[in-house]
């Protein structure tokens, strides 16, 4: 069993720790954190490990998690690579989706690598049974990217390779699947209370079509997916509702008709007229007042 040690073991960090020493992948030996008491509640929900006061006090490893906010990686690298705890047989990786590899390129000799999972750790409780079955793309050094995917494979993770050049245009891909869904379910709750109905009800509401939306469009695809006024050329509904929105709040008319354009131009793949395509798009490009 290898030994690792994390510097930063928040959602992510502590989550895979947990997997990871659940499944019997590896010994979670140190972790560290901005602050020890974070640290603390991070090996308390591993279930092992211990806390560190510094990077430089951690003990050596064979495999070493940097799963701090990306902004933090680079700096962290850094003052790793200073205490010389990293020789050329270790693994060094971290899990953004946003950086490559070559971030932790003042770690090598170590191997080193990035492993990205394509999942949304914003609760560890619900992550540690969703995780199975989830995408983690990988790229960095041969000796790095072979024992990773043995490691994710372990605890169910689906690996696949990427180009880190596509790094960021494949990270938006997830950002806006992800994050923007996320956004979108916040503006539909913001136009449901305007409307006078409740969070909880709006949510119970919500489920069903957005479970069946989600359901469709992984079966079918976006373009047989799309239901509603833009699909339908409903312009008349489409003002309406341009104008109810503008009432209550500049940002959800811009998002409205923002999504809007690109709905239409989703429409267009299906039976949705040029004709009504462009009365739509004049309609939605109109500023708000
Ligand atoms: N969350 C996701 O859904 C997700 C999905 C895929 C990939 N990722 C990637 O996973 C990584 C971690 O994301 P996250 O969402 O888990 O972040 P997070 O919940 O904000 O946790 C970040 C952790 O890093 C620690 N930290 C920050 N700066 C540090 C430093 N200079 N030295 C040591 N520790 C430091 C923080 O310590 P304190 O607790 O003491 O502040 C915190 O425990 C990022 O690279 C992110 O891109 C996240």
């Amino acid at each position: 069993m290898g030994h690792l040690n994390i510097i930063g073991a928040g959602r992510l960090g502590r989550t895979l720790g947990r997997l990871w020493q659940e499944g019997g992948t590896f010994q979670i030996q140190s972790v560290y954190n901005r602050s020890p008491a974070s640290a603390l509640a991070a090996i308390e929900f591993i279930g092992a490990g211990q806390v560190a006061r510094s990077i430089a006090s951690m003990p050596k490893a064979n495999y070493w998690l940097i799963a701090c906010t990306d902004s933090e990686i680079a700096n962290v690298a850094q003052q790793l690579a200073q205490t010389g705890l990293v020789d050329d047989q270790a693994i060094v990786f971290h899990c953004s989706g946003a950086l490559s590899s070559e971030v932790l390129t003042p770690l090598k000799p170590a191997s080193v690598a990035s492993a990205h999972p394509v999942h949304s750790f914003a609760k560890p409780e619900y992550s540690l049974g969703t995780f199975a079955g989830s995408s983690v793309t990988l790229e960095g050094d041969n000796p790095a990217v072979e024992r990773l995917a043995n490691i994710f494979t372990a605890i169910d993770g689906e690996t696949l390779a990427i180009d880190p050049e596509s790094k960021s245009l494949y990270h938006a891909g997830s950002v806006i699947a992800s994050n923007y869904l996320t956004t979108l379910m916040d503006l539909s709750l913001q136009s449901f209370a305007a409307a006078g109905i409740e969070r909880d009800n709006a949510l119970r509401l919500l489920t069903p079509i957005v479970m069946q939306t989600v359901e469709n469009n992984m079966a079918l695809g976006p373009e047989k997916s799309l239901t509603g006024p833009i699909a339908r050329g409903d312009l008349e509904t489409v003002e309406a509702q341009v104008e109810s929105l503008t009432a209550v709040d500049d940002q959800l008319a811009v998002c409205y008709r923002h999504l809007g354009l690109a709905c239409v131009k989703l429409a267009r793949r299906g039976p949705l007229s040029k004709e009504s395509a462009a009365k739509l798009i004049e309609l939605l490009s109109e500023p708000t007042r």
